[in-house]
């Protein structure tokens, strides 16, 4: 007896439940609730963009972190090709697969100098939700919830700040945190896609230098003249 076809609607369902279940309770700010963020905001910006499909957009969203090469000794085909095994599962088409599994390959940033163009309309939401992420107060939050789980110190200034101009050179990074604001945080607001992205972006890039500006205070006591 042949299976029915799932719908738009329940290929979602099973996927958030799976990417909940694999993700849920994990420490390095690619948890469940990150990529439910990630979900949410990308319905929110696909709304204004007419050419985004809604099926692609929220599967490429649940799906975007689902082996990030960060956690697969650099593999950078993992997140694809976990994408397409579970996708293929549910019986969804080929195209759509191919369309979530470009978006997750192109998703990631590489390095301040590296581009990091998307190929699609819904690859330009969810990149643009991820990063809004990755922004604010939430972005500092996961900034030091990933230097923490990697072991590296919050700030050293002794060390000038480090930009990298190949992936394969991103890759080795071990700056400390506050490193990561000058290589990427700081930069997301200019790299955005769609204009409803760039505005809510407005208040969290203040909030990111309003941080940057006080931590750096603090790190040298110049508040200490109020003794
Ligand atoms: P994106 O999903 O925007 O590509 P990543 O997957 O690269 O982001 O990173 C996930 C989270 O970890 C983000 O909040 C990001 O800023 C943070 N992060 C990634 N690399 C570093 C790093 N070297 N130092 C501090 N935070 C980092
Ligand atoms: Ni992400």
């Amino acid at each position: 007896m042949s299976v029915p076809p799932l719908s738009a609607e329940q290929i979602i369902t099973q996927t958030a439940d799976f990417v909940r279940d694999k993700f849920l309770g994990e420490g390095s700010g690619h948890d469940w609730e990150h990529i439910r963020r990630v979900w949410h905001t990308s319905r929110a910006l696909a709304t204004t963009v007419p050419a985004a499909d809604q099926l692609v957009t929220e599967l490429a969203a649940l799906l975007h972190d689902v082996a990030d090469w960060k956690f697969h000794a650099g593999d950078e085909e993992a997140g694809p090709r976990a994408a397409r095994a579970w996708l293929t599962g549910l019986h969804v088409g080929e195209a759509v697969i191919e369309r979530v599994e470009t978006i997750i390959r192109e998703i990631s940033f590489k390095g301040l100098g590296v581009p990091t163009p998307m190929s699609t309309p819904e690859g330009e939401v969810v990149q643009d939700a991820d990063r809004l992420d990755a922004i604010g107060a939430i972005g500092v939050a996961r900034a030091f919830a990933y230097g923490g789980h990697k072991g590296r110190p919050l700030h050293d200034p002794s060390v000038a700040p480090i930009v990298h101009d190949s992936f394969e050179s991103y890759k080795k990074n071990t700056a400390p945190t506050l490193n990561h604001f000058y290589e990427k945080l700081l930069h997301l607001r200019e790299r955005l896609h769609t204009p409803a992205a760039q505005r809510i972006a407005q208040e969290r890039h203040q909030f990111l230098e309003t941080f940057l500006a006080q931590f750096l205070r603090e790190w040298e006591g110049e508040d200490l003249v109020a003794l």
